[in-house]
């Protein structure tokens, strides 16, 4: 059955969970939430729509007013959406080490993208955002502090999940944090309506932050000063900036997070790539890395155990980056001996 909505972001939000057949443990329920079913691709339609609409209730976004936002990228193609089909011109600042297809994406959304340094990572991205909204007057949706962006997976995210899990065992939700939008927006909801779920969270192994105790040294409204000691780089482009976030640092001091998870490169990978070959569910790094931590968990809890994981975003995003390295785009030798097994239309013949 069809449906009709009065616009394209009226689509945001109530995404499909999944279940996971051929890569779950026996005797485990294992399930994602696949935000790539937002109408750009990923989990940071929500927040865009969120801060936003805030915004305009609040009077601090003024019609017509430039929006401008740091972003790696997924944010800032969800406010691309958001801000052609409200009318507000969009400024992104990115470091250039994010993938292309991003930039283009927002591009064509009508967005300007202004790249920083790849030496200044996310602190330059975030500074250069900052400097542009005071010299020109420009509204910073400040998508690392501000609370309209817990306050919509509060609305959203985790209505969804109660009401698919409603009467059912959730034993285990697990997620990434990127601004920690998700996680404490979510976290805190099921803290307080399904108390016996735990709350994982899963972070680079190259780039523990949150497992390293060392505490993020903030100015007065909350943004970092300077870069965490624990940062190295890592593929999970959306994860872990090179600070610990305002929102993501509330989620450890309300004391909602279980247990903590670091997740290697390979694995990430390699889930993700498992994902689209044996479940033909088709999504990002940071996804394959949560999945990874679900099964982890998995293989933990105990028989008959429900455990959901969040997908953030489509593998699509990625075409240009490691996850794609071994994909050729010319015939393996396998698919030459195919071709070659019939005598038509064969290349080259
Ligand atoms: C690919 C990807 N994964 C995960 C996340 C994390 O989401 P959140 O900002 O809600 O922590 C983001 C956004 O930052 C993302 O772009």
């Amino acid at each position: 059955m069809g449906r009709k909505f009065a616009n394209i972001l009226e689509t945001v939000g109530n995404t499909p969970v999944v279940k996971i057949n051929r890569l779950a443990p026996a005797g485990i329920n294992l399930f994602v939430k696949v935000e790539a079913f937002n109408p750009l691709g990923s989990v940071k339609d929500r927040l865009a729509l969120g801060v936003i609409e805030d915004a305009e209730r609040s009077g601090r976004l003024k019609p017509g007013q430039t929006v401008v936002e740091a972003t790696s990228g997924n944010t800032g193609i969800g406010l691309a959406m958001v801000c052609a089909q409200k009318g507000y011109p969009l400024v992104v600042t990115m470091a250039e080490t994010f993938s292309v297809e991003r930039r283009r994406l927002m591009r064509f959304l009508g967005a300007k993208v202004v790249l920083t340094p790849a030496a200044q990572r996310g602190m330059g991205m975030v500074v250069k955002a900052i400097e542009l909204a005071k010299t020109h007057g420009w509204f910073l949706t400040r998508q690392f502090e501000n609370e309209a962006n817990p306050d919509f997976h509060s609305q959203t995210t985790a209505r969804e999940i109660l009401d698919d899990f409603a009467g059912e065992r959730l034993d285990y939700w697990v997620t990434g944090y990127g601004t920690g939008g998700t996680l404490k927006g979510v976290a805190r909801v099921l803290a307080k309506e399904r108390p016996d779920t735990k709350i994982i969270v899963c972070e680079p192994q190259d780039a523990q932050l949150l497992g390293s105790g060392i505490v993020q040294q903030r100015n007065p409204d909350g943004s970092p000063v300077t870069s965490h000691p624990a940062f190295k780089s890592h593929p999970m482009q959306g994860w872990t900036p090179d600070f610990i976030p305002k929102l993501t640092a509330d989620a450890v001091d309300m004391g909602l997070i279980s247990a903590l998870l670091p997740i290697s490169n390979e694995d990430a990978m390699r889930c993700s790539r498992e994902l689209a070959r044996k479940e033909g569910i088709f999504v990002g790094i940071t996804s394959g890395a949560t999945f990874a931590g679900g099964l982890r968990i998995c293989r933990e809890a105990p028989k008959g155990s429900t455990v959901l994981c969040m997908l953030p975003d489509t593998g699509e995003r990625y075409l240009s980056t490691p996850l794609f390295a071994d994909v050729t785009a010319e015939m393996t030798e396998e698919e030459q001996e195919i071709s070659r097994s019939t005598p038509s239309a064969r290349l080259g013949a």
